[in-house]
């Protein structure tokens, strides 16, 4: 296995080129499903999701290529033969769950592993389902599988409210409504970026959308969609995370500018607090740039739908609120239970506590480098993070986490002069390679 070593405390300064948008390529990937013929998905990040997600595509039946260095994936949907999404793809990654609205949606039939929990708690979609049925899907639960199909090949059409906001559940049911026969609404529908980008690929595709970006979404359902080429969002949540990276690893008085960016999908939420944070921050149309404070102030927040805080950029702020002067909390009230990382970051020194769906941390206690793991993307990458302001060297172990959403971070970082790098382990005899001692 991999992991990466940090040897802390060295300032950073310079550019970092910010990626593709995970959360963006996973849903227009899906959307190619829809096409018949060859869809075209450029600024697509090298990650192992992608991957997955060309998998899933190939198990229906797509020809999926994909040029990492260009950063360019082909998807040839003419001959979607098998519409089923497996349980050992669904259990790798949550978003293949997507396949339900998209093979639905092409085929009017498809069976998909049900998604389990994640590690950070149970992650329901019920909405999902909900909602396909108020379409007018017929659903079973077959051992394990949802079995759904449209009655007559394709959905009535209907109304449906979710009730939280989902972004999963509005790209799923976005993508099974497009080519419904009648007209889909729904209600208290997500306004993230990524949705509102999916949604603007559909629309290139044929697909007559109105109100993305609002609470409601209508849809008038078409025959066919038709593949186009279309350029994926930048990562928002890359930018986030760099972002905290500048304040609290820059160099004194040398801005780290983030180029390739979209700040505006950050939401305002982040970017008020960041700026409360002493951060100095400019804001152009494509590049954001940071310079670290003398002195980082304590800023609580709580996660909520865009343009609220990300639930994805809270561990990464929890790392900034140890930097910080006097005591700042996290709430997270999209997933409540999202702290793993706050146990490790108390191994590397942290002060800091969780109660319920909040956690305090307590500036002032300089991290030290240990040995730390995590076992979900965000979290690992707040380790990363924390490794690159504390005393001596972190281990960030289990770097499949991080591969799973951050191209060529340990490069990236390398750049702007930290000192981190990569290195295989064998957890299976301990990670300094002796055997464990028996107790
Ligand atoms: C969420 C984030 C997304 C992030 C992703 C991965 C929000 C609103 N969404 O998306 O930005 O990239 O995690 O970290 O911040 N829910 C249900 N039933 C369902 C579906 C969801 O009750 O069928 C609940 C969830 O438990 C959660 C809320 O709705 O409390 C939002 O979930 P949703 O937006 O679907 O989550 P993801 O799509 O995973």
């Amino acid at each position: 296995m991999d992991k990466l070593v940090i040897n802390g405390q060295h300032a950073l300064s310079g550019s970092i080129p910010i990626g593709g948008s995970k959360n963006t390529a996973l849903p227009l990937m899906a959307a190619s499903v829809l096409g018949d013929g060859t869809m075209t998905i450029k600024n697509v990040p090298n990650l192992r999701d992608v991957t997955t997600f060309a998998h899933v595509l190939r198990v229906a039946g797509a020809r999926v290529q994909f040029d990492p260095a260009a950063h360019t994936l082909t998807v040839d949907a003419a001959n979607i033969t098998y519409p089923e999404a497996p349980y050992e793809l669904v259990c790798k990654m949550r978003a293949s769950f997507y396949m339900l609205g998209a093979l639905i949606g092409r085929r009017g039939h498809a069976r998909v592993s049900l998604p389990g929990g994640c590690s950070w708690g149970p992650r329901p979609v019920d909405l999902h389902l909900r909602g396909l049925e108020a379409f007018g899907a017929e659903i079973d639960l077959e051992q394990g599988y949802v079995v759904a199909r449209a009655p007559g090949g394709r959905l009535d059409g209907g109304s449906f409210r979710m009730e939280p906001s989902s972004v999963g559940a509005t790209i799923n049911l976005l993508l099974a409504a497009v080519t419904a026969q009648g007209g889909c609404r729904i209600e208290n529908a997500a306004r993230e970026p990524d949705v509102v980008v999916f949604g603007k690929a559909l629309q290139k595709m044929g697909a007559k959308i109105e109100g993305l970006g609002t609470e409601t979404i209508e849809v008038e359902g078409t025959d066919r969609l038709y593949p186009v080429e279309f350029v994926n969002a930048s990562d928002r949540i890359e930018l986030g995370t760099f972002m905290i990276a500048a304040a609290i690893a820059g160099a004194p008085g040398e801005p780290i500018r983030l180029t390739g960016a979209e700040p505006d999908f950050l939401g305002e939420a982040f970017m008020n607090a960041f700026r409360r944070t002493g951060a100095h921050v400019e804001v152009g149309d494509s590049y954001v740039e940071v310079a670290a404070p003398e002195e980082i102030q304590s800023v609580s927040i709580t996660t909520d739908v865009y343009p609220g805080f990300p639930t994805d950029l809270q561990a990464q702020w929890s790392v900034l609120l140890t930097q910080a002067q006097g005591r700042g909390r996290i709430t997270d009230t999209v997933y409540t239970d999202r702290f793993k990382h706050i146990a490790e970051l108390k191994r590397m020194n942290a002060y800091a506590m969780v109660q319920g769906d909040t956690a305090t941390v307590r500036g002032g206690h300089p991290l030290k480098g240990a040995q730390v793991m995590s076992t979900d993307l965000r979290a690992s990458v707040s380790l990363v993070l924390a490794g690159l302001v504390a005393e001596g060297e972190t281990h960030v172990l289990r770097v499949y986490h991080l591969d799973r959403g951050y191209e060529d971070l340990e490069g990236k970082l390398t750049d702007v002069g930290a000192q981190i790098h990569r290195e295989t382990y064998d957890e299976s005899i301990g990670e300094t390679g002796e055997l464990p001692q028996e107790a």
